[in-house]
């Protein structure tokens, strides 16, 4: 399958998202191209990773759930009782290779990854993951301010930050937490330790 050019995969995002989840798109594109190019990755691929990312989000979570039955995604107890915030992402990924044509595995790896991360996430894939959370529409998380002058200067300190700030929420509100997103937490809690003496 030809791969869509980024015209093309913006134009069917207008299409495929209501007007709210593409302005959402549209900010998450141009931020992961502004961290790739401070943080030195590609451009391309996180306008491509970051227009791309949402494209399952306006499905409902009973076809999500069919969608990953269909085409054998394994689906967890959580993301079973949570489909539209959790399966967006793996049949995200999955439409991102279907319907769009894109076989880079980093591009796949950091849509598929961009709710809950995952422990040693490549740069792409931080990029994206910060980038939907420090997007200039977002308005409500706590330390945003303070977050989007870090993601400018260190990725995994970011990364960190943000999950912890990601967890203690869920937690506060009686959250059901995707396993990996605590996996993830950890590892990068274990890489800022500071070295015992
Ligand atoms: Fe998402
Ligand atoms: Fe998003």
């Amino acid at each position: 399958m030809k791969t869509a050019s980024l015209k093309n995969i913006r134009k069917a995002m207008e299409k495929e998202l209501n007007s709210k989840r593409y302005e959402h798109t549209l900010s998450v594109a141009y931020t992961a191209a502004n961290l790739a190019m401070i943080h030195e990755a590609d451009v391309e691929s996180a306008l491509v990773a970051g227009m791309l990312h949402d494209c399952a989000k306006c499905i409902s979570g009973k076809k999500l759930i069919s969608i990953c039955r269909k085409n054998s995604i394994p689906v967890s107890d959580v993301e079973m009782a949570n489909p539209s915030a959790l399966l967006h992402a793996k049949v995200g990924a999955y439409y991102a290779g279907e319907k769009y044509g894109i076989s880079d595995k980093d591009i796949l790896n950091a849509i598929k990854y961009h709710t809950t991360g995952r422990p040693d996430m490549s740069k792409l894939e931080k990029i994206l993951y910060i980038a939907d959370y420090i997007e200039p529409g977002r308005k409500h998380a706590s330390n945003l301010a303070r977050i989007r002058v870090m993601a400018y200067q260190n990725l995994n300190g970011t990364l960190l930050k943000i999950l912890e700030d990601t967890l203690s929420y869920l937690m506060s509100v009686d959250g059901q937490i995707d396993t990996m997103t605590k996996k993830t937490y950890e590892f990068y809690k274990n890489l800022h330790k500071p070295i015992d003496n």
